[in-house]
Order: structure tokens, then C-alpha cells, then sequence
């Protein structure tokens, strides 16, 4: 199983989704791979420290004769490796332009990988470029974390378009999991009138696990853990053990 985490709206929670997301199941015994394919690089920053990155996505999808295994890393939680991004990654949009196989470079090169991984999950960067539609080609399903603030339906609608020209040709199988709530405070009327229209808009797709707004989960990457063991007893903690569930429970 292939998880895109995709919104090409930016700071939503993509990061925190697809590290804590990938930490989940890895606790649950499963072999995960976190694909970071973000130039900024906040998922593999969370893990590695930068300076001992020499092979990363960019690599991975552009040298296609080096071994694929060049670019995946081990994590300190068990059962999780990365394959990290470094700010090269940036120029692989122009580099590709005009390549007919542009597309499906993700695609092809972890074909030699998949078997060895219950779970990959593939955090992607707040757009909607050649990036993410390598992400949604090479997934067979995609997540979409919005956040509950007053603009949070902005941009989806593009996402959704994109979606569906990439099932039209290139990737037929892509599944829609679902829609998660992040960054939401339960206490304010805005908070709960927002939740509301995102369930009116996504109906059965929206997961009945919402992440709150949560300063543990935003303190964690900093301390380079998933939120399980920085701070395991946290609601966060149990809102991403959930939310885990709960995707196994669609699948
Ligand atoms: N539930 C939460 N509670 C509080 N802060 C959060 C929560 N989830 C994420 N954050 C914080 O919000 C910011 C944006 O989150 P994150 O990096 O996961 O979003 P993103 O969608 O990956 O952003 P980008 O589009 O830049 O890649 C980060 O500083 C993160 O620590
Ligand atoms: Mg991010």
C-alpha cells in the first residue's frame, strides 16, 4: 500500500501526518519506507540530521542505474526507513521537463523496493507539480490532511482535478482514503462551524479522527522523534495511533 500525503495548500500538516502517520504503523510491527518528496525536507529533517544525506529522492528518480537501496536510510524507530529529500530536489521539474517518462519516474524505481514494505508512505511538497503527480502515480492511495482554519477548503478543488486526470490516464487504481482534520481546536465555535463544512464537502471520507492543535506535536520534529515517544501519553500521540487505525480499517 502506496499513501500519498497530498494538499498543495501550504502548512497544513502533510509533514506531521506522513512522519507520525509512517512512526504508526512501524510501531504496529509493519516494515514502513517514508518517501520525503519535498524539497524543504522537513519529513527527513525530523529523522536524519542533513549533513549525512548523500543519496536522496533526487537522486532516486533521476539516476536510474545507481541501486535504489543507495537512497533509503534507516530511521531510529524500528521498522522505519526514509528515503529523504535534499534541496536538489527542487530542480527536478526542470530537469525532467520534456522527458515522456517524467511522470513515472517514482513509479519505476521503487518497483524493486515495494515488496519489502507494507507501507510506503510519500509526504509531498505544497504544490501541485511534477513532484506530487510523480507521488499520485506511483500511490495507490491518496490522504489529504486539511486544516481546520477559515480558508481550509481553498485549493481543494484543484486537488481533486488533479486526482481525477491522473486516474483517467496514468494511475487508474488510485484510491481516494480519506480527508483528516488537523491543527483543529474543538473549543471555538469557528473551529467546530469549519469541521462542519468539511464533512457537509467530504461527507463518509472525512476519518472520525481529528488531530487537534497540539504544541507537542508541533515541538516533536525539533526533538528529531515521532510524537510516540516524545511524548507517548499526548493527545497527539493517540490521535495519530488512531488515525492508523482507522486507515487500516479502509484498506
Ligand atoms: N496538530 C498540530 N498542532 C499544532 N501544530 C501543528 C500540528 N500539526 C502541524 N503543526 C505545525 O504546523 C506547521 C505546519 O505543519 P506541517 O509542516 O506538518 O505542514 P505541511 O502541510 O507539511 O507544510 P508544507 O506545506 O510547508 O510542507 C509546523 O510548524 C507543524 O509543527
Ligand atoms: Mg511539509
Amino acid at each position: 500500500m502506496i499513501i500519498a500525503i497530498a494538499n498543495q495548500k501550504g502548512g497544513v500538516g502533510k509533514t506531521t501526518t506522513a512522519i507520525n502517520l509512517a512512526a504508526a504503523f512501524a510501531r504496529l510491527g509493519k516494515r514502513v519506507l517514508l518517501l520525503d518528496l519535498d524539497p524543504q525536507a522537513n519529513s527527513s529533517i525530523s529523522f536524519l540530521d542533513p549533513l549525512s544525506i548523500e543519496r536522496s529522492a533526487y537522486e532516486l528518480m533521476t539516476d536510474g542505474l545507481a541501486p535504489v537501496e543507495q537512497a533509503i536510510y534507516r530511521t531510529p524507530v524500528e521498522g522505519l526507513d526514509l528515503v529523504p529529500a535534499r534541496i536538489n530536489l527542487a530542480k527536478f521539474e526542470s530537469k525532467l521537463i520534456g522527458d515522456i517518462d517524467s511522470h513515472f519516474r517514482l513509479k519505476d524505481r521503487l518497483k524493486s523496493v515495494i515488496k519489502e514494505y507494507r507501507y510506503i508512505i510519500i509526504d509531498t511538497p505544497p504544490t501541485l507539480g511534477l513532484l506530487t503527480v510523480n507521488a499520485l502515480v506511483a500511490a495507490s492511495h491518496l490522504l489529504v490532511p486539511i486544516q481546520s482554519s477559515y480558508f481550509a477548503l481553498e485549493g481543494t478543488d484543484d486537488l481533486l482535478e488533479t486526482v481525477e486526470k491522473i486516474r483517467a490516464r496514468p494511475n487508474p487504481d488510485l484510491e481516494f482514503l480519506g480527508v483528516v482534520i488537523t491543527i483543529h481546536d474543538k473549543r471555538t465555535i469557528l473551529g467546530r462551524d469549519i469541521r462542519g463544512h468539511i464533512q457537509e464537502v467530504f461527507g463518509k471520507k472525512v476519518f472520525k479522527t481529528i488531530i487537534s492543535r497540539s504544541v507537542r506535536l508541533e515541538e516533536s520534529p525539533a526533538y528529531k522523534e515521532p510524537i510516540f515517544t516524545f511524548a507517548p501519553h499526548s493527545s497527539g500521540a493517540l490521535q495519530y495511533y488512531k488515525l492508523s487505525e482507522e486507515v487500516i480499517g479502509r484498506v
